[in-house]
């Protein structure tokens, strides 16, 4: 492709902006470091995916024992960030996302491998990273609904323990499990738009803690990461006009005539389906009828909304629709779906900045002019 064909692509959509050995998205598979998606949901546990993802290879029992160990050892985080979380986490204007990326940026004051980009001192700030996360998420929930903090369980594997921080209940081990998978499928996805974020970032030389702030911010927008929360906001919304007397056709008719987005719906390259939806709408839902009518509430009104658009629009789910209403019927609260996601995608974002960080070059593309042509300020 030319340069100027590469320029013309809005969105930078069907360019390829660089190699990658982490992960591999196409129509027909989705493999994290050769692994397809569906194995390691079914046979893995986030933590090996973790590591996969981090070190480049499946750990064998002791390799994956010391990392098991060396996230349990850092899953504290320093009473100043504590303090930040009491400070920001209830201000009115306060997103979660907002709070979790002023946390990561300020815990990069308190790690002594801070300014290196030395790969060993990378694998040691990501696994720090990757274990410090969903202690930040736990203490901001328990923060914003009032309640003592619940420190981490060492006897609680990591999703168990993120949903035992945020809610101060021991998940069962369904429920702990629907978490883990949803992990694992959060956890990577090439060149998305918060993963570019943090590799152009990297790709200055910067450190891996600002590479994530970056791509917190990037993850966010309700057309990335936040569309969890937004799907799960308009699933509310359809079951308020249900409960007005319309139907799920009148409202997708409504939607249709006002062009309006559907969340949790398209994808940028996925146009047969997400290999992810799926798996975790199966989940969601197996756990959904065994809580009862007013889960599986969620998954019917889903399942027309999902029908109408792939009759009328031949656009599937992406992962986050069925991720809105499985951490819905999990009891999640909504602004912290996008953050959960962080706590997965941390692993994957982590393993393209040291990618980046390991084979560098300034990323700096070139920018279609389009403004007034040369004038003259006194003219
Ligand atoms: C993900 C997304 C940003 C991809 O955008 P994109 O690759 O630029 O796709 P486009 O916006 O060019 O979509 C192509 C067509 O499908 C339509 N479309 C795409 N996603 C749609 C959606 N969620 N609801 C309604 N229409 C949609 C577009 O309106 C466009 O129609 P047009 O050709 O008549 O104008 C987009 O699908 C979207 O906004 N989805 C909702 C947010 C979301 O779920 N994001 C999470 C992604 S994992």
């Amino acid at each position: 492709m030319s340069a100027t064909a590469e320029l013309k692509s809005s969105g930078l959509e069907g360019v390829s902006a660089g190699k990658s050995a982490v992960c591999c998205v196409d129509q027909g598979t989705l493999l994290y470091r050769g692994y397809e998606i569906a194995d390691l949901a079914k046979n893995a546990t986030f933590e090996e995916v973790a590591y996969l993802l981090l070190v480049g290879e499946k750990p064998n029992a002791t390799q994956l024992a010391n990392f098991k160990k060396s996230l349990l050892a850092h899953r504290e985080i320093p009473d100043d960030v504590v303090d930040i979380l009491r400070q920001t986490a209830t201000q009115p204007n306060a997103h979660p996302m907002d709070v979790l990326r002023t946390c990561i940026s300020y815990m990069a004051h308190f790690d002594p491998d801070c300014q290196s980009i030395d790969p060993e001192a990378e694998l040691r700030k990501s696994t720090r990273l990757t274990a410090q996360i969903p202690t930040i998420i736990g203490h901001m929930q328990n923060i914003i609904d009032g309640r003592d903090i619940v420190k981490p369980d060492p006897s609680l594997d990591h999703a168990a323990n993120l949903l035992y921080m945020m809610t101060g209940r021991k998940p069962s081990a369904e429920e702990a499990r629907i978490i883990d998978v949803s992990l694992i499928l959060y956890a990577e996805h090439d060149f998305n738009a918060s993963t570019f974020t943090g590799r152009v970032i990297a790709g200055t030389l910067s450190d891996l803690h600002g590479a994530v702030a970056g791509a917190v911010a990037a993850l966010k927008g309700p057309l990335h990461g936040g569309a969890n929360e937004a799907a799960m906001e308009m699933l509310k919304e359809i079951d308020q006009f249900i409960a007005k007397g319309g139907t799920v056709d009148d409202f997708m008719t409504r939607a249709f005539a006002e062009k309006r987005k559907l969340m949790g719906f398209g994808h940028r390259v996925y146009k047969n389906g997400d290999h992810r939806a799926g798996i975790l709408n199966a989940l969601g839902r197996a756990y959904a009828e065994k809580k009862g009518p007013d889960a599986v509430k969620w998954f019917d009104i889903g399942d027309k909304v999902q029908k109408i658009m792939l009759d009328q629009k031949n656009i599937f789910p992406n992962v986050d629709f069925p991720c809105g209403m499985t951490y819905f019927t999990l009891g999640i609260p909504v602004p912290q779906y996008t953050p959960i996601f962080v706590a997965a995608r941390i692993t994957g974002w982590a393993a393209h900045i040291m990618e980046q960080h390991q084979n560098n070059r300034l990323i700096r593309p070139l920018a279609e002019y389009t403004g007034p042509a040369q004038r003259k300020w006194n003219a």
